[in-house]
Formats: C-alpha cells, sequence, structure tokens
C-alpha cells in the first residue's frame, strides 16, 4: 500500500512516501526556522511557508520516489495536534491532492505518529527498526516540545493515558533553561552538549512529584528552580526583583562557561531523573513486555541510557525510532501510522467526508 503523508503541525513542511512499512521518500523544508523574538515559531511565518513550499516539497517526494500521485493507493495527513494556523494548510493541500486524484483520505494523530515511528523502516534498510515490532501490553512515551505523556498499550491504536506533565513539557523546559543560557531555539541538542562539560552535581535541581503515587510530571517547578539559580548567580534576583525587565537570555552573558555548563548537566540530570522515577514505578507496577518512546527528546543520549539501563534491569524490550530523524517531526511517521490504521481499523481508517475534515490543534490521543 502507498501512501503520500503530509506533516506541517509546526515549523517543517514535511512529505513522505511510504510503501507499506517502507518509507520510500522523506523530505522536508525548514529552511526559515523560524523564531520570535523570545525564541519559539512564529505560526503565520509557519503558514506562510508551508503555502509556499508545499507543492515543491511533495514534487521531489514524488521524483525521490520514482512514482507519480496517481500510483499513490491513499493521502495522510495530521489534523493534529499542533499550531493551528500551521497545521490548516497541510490539511487542504491534503484534501485537494485526494479530490483531485480520487484518492481516500486518512486523517492522522501526530502524537500517535511519534509513536508508530519505531514501526517504520527506512530508505536504506539500514535501520533497527527493521526488526520492531509492538509487543503488548506495552508502555508508549511521547517526549516532545509539546507533550510528556505515558500510555498503556493493550493493542494497536488502543490508547489508555496514565500519565502526563501537569504544566511544561520536557522538551518546553529544554527549551526554555536553554534560551536564559544563551542557546537559541529549539535547545536540547545544545543543553546536552553543554552538559558534556559540566557537573551534573555542581546544583541540586528538584525532582518535583517525585513522590507522589501517580505517573505526572511537573517541569514547570524544575524550569523555575533553574531560572531562580541563573538569576541568584547574575545577581538579577537581588537586583530587580519581581520586575522581569530584562530579557532572560541577557543573563546568560552574566555567568561564566563553567556556570553554564555545570547548569546544563545539573538540569539535564534532574529532568532525566524525573522521567526515570516515574517510568520506574509504571514499568513495576504495569509490567509490560515492552517501552515505547517517541519524540524529539528521545534524541538526549543520557535519556536513552538511562531508559535502556531500566528496561534492562526490568528485562523488557525498549524501542525508540531510528534513525534518529524518525524522532523528531517528519511526515514518515504519520504515513507509517496512516499504514497501521488501515491494517487495524480497516474501512474506519479513512475519512470519508473530505468537507468535515478539520485541524484539532488540541486534538489528544
Ligand atoms: O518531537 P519534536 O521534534 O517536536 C515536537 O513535536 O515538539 O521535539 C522537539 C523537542 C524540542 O523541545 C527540543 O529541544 C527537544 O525535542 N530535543 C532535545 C534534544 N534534541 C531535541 N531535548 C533534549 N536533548 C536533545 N538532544
Ligand atoms: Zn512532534
Amino acid at each position: 500500500m502507498k501512501i503520500l503523508a503530509i506533516d506541517t503541525s509546526c515549523d517543517d513542511t514535511s512529505i513522505a512516501i511510504s510503501e507499506d512499512r517502507k518509507i520510500l521518500a522523506n523530505e522536508f523544508w525548514s529552511k526559515l526556522k523560524l523564531h520570535s523574538e523570545l525564541g519559539g515559531v512564529v505560526p503565520i511565518e509557519a503558514k506562510r511557508q508551508h503555502e509556499e513550499f508545499l507543492p515543491l516539497v511533495i514534487e521531489k517526494a514524488i521524483e525521490n520516489a520514482g512514482l507519480e500521485i496517481e500510483d499513490m493507493d491513499a493521502i495522510a495527513v495530521t489534523y493534529g495536534p499542533g499550531l493551528a494556523i500551521a497545521l490548516e494548510p497541510g490539511i487542504e493541500k491534503a484534501k485537494e491532492l485526494a479530490k483531485k486524484y480520487h484518492k481516500p483520505l486518512i486523517a492522522v494523530n501526530h502524537m500517535i505518529g511519534h509513536i508508530y515511528a519505531n514501526l517504520a523502516q527506512d530508505m536504506e534498510e539500514k535501520s533497527l527498526s527493521l526488526t520492531v515490532e509492538f509487543e503488548f501490553p506495552a508502555l508508549a512515551l511521547t517526549i516532545s516540545g509539546g507533550h510528556t505523556d505515558l500510555y498503556l498499550m493493550e493493542d494497536h491504536l488502543k490508547f489508555h493515558h496514565i500519565g502526563q506533565t501537569l504544566d511544561d513539557s520536557i522538551g518546553e523546559a529544554f527549551d526554555k533553561v536553554g534560551r536564559t543560557l544563551g542557546f537559541g531555539f529549539p535547545a536540547g541538542g545544545a543543553i546536552e552538549k553543554s552538559a558534556l562539560l559540566g557537573d551534573e552535581n555542581a546544583f541540586k535541581f528538584p525532582r518535583p512529584l517525585a513522590n507522589t503515587n501517580d505517573y505526572n510530571w511537573s517541569y514547570s517547578v524544575l524550569k523555575t528552580a533553574v531560572l531562580y539559580q541563573i538569576k541568584k548567580l547574575t545577581g538579577e534576583y537581588h537586583s530587580k526583583p519581581g520586575k522581569g525587565a530584562y530579557k532572560l537570555e541577557d543573563l546568560a552573558s552574566d555567568l561564566s562557561d563553567q556556570q553554564i555548563n555545570d547548569i546544563a548537566a545539573s538540569f539535564q540530570r534532574a529532568a532525566v531523573d524525573s522521567l526515570i522515577i516515574k517510568i520506574r514505578k509504571a514499568v513495576g507496577k504495569i509490567k509490560p513486555k515492552m517501552l515505547i518512546i517517541g519524540g524529539g527528546v528521545i534524541a538526549n543520549t543520557l535519556l536513552r541510557t538511562e531508559l535502556e539501563k531500566l528496561a534492562e534491569e526490568f528485562e523488557i524490550k525498549i524501542t525508540y525510532p531510528q534513525p534518529m530523524w524518525l524522532c523528531t517531526d517528519n511526515a514518515a511517521m504519520i504515513a507509517i501510522t496512516a499504514y497501521y490504521m488501515t491494517q487495524i481499523l480497516e474501512d474506519k481508517a479513512y475519512h470519508n467526508d473530505l468537507e468535515t475534515l478539520d485541524r484539532v490543534p488540541n486534538l489528544e490521543i
């Protein structure tokens, strides 16, 4: 089954072509890397980029796959969650292609995509994912710029939401702390690099909610503790209490390189520990056969190492998308999810009435 998939949930204009689980082409346009003054995506610019580049990226993907749109069996598109006005051009393009080429349309949840990215087989067939099959019951963890969620999966596409962040996502905490340390946006990768040169015991940051009897997190409490420490080190806390008139990124210039690296390392350790504490609880209680991870934050080596140790200790399998580009936003994961939807849900996988398909920015699994 051949699928053309579109993802415009954020600032990447992503197109993929798949045949069953195999990715034949994966193209994206993210040249603009649109940052707001505060470090983030400017939705209206993202929308403009998607509208301008969708035709080009589609053409390139089709060409790389050596196919025509006529050869497709279905068109798949992310309809949420994501930035409302960024989702729109992707959905409009998917509808246009479905109508023009008389193809059925599959509307895909972006976060289910992050989980099903694990089952993609990449173009060069070098991917470790070649051998991955989900084993149930499984625990699925999504850790991205917008999400920190834990699901119990009893079968394909059957999710019970059992844990979540009560405020910021783990990726957001990395990005906000990173911005204050002067790393730009997104900052996860830069924090990881800086942490390599720092001492993770230099500062004692909290592991919020560590003792609660649930699978929830609070990354806002951790982020706030780190920002408070930075302000203390730079003297801002004492000189301008409560004013907030300075820009957070300006604080970094008052820190030494060693202080920056120590904060990065201590924050990263606390962020990872926080996650592991609750995953350990969940694995111990639920005893899943497999831990399935999805989302950009799994690019973090310390986190991967700690999760792998945990899986080994409890003798369960662990999987995260390979190669690494499958962890961050991409349309290949949307194509693979759409394929599994057709296999599991059969006719119900398709969105028959095109007119009723709309973006759902806060879509949940
Ligand atoms: O899944 P993703 O690409 O996009 C969303 O759907 O949000 O995740 C992006 C998030 C960003 O917050 C980014 O800082 C974080 O993943 N990230 C990392 C690393 N690489 C990316 N966080 C920690 N360590 C990394 N190496
Ligand atoms: Zn994503």
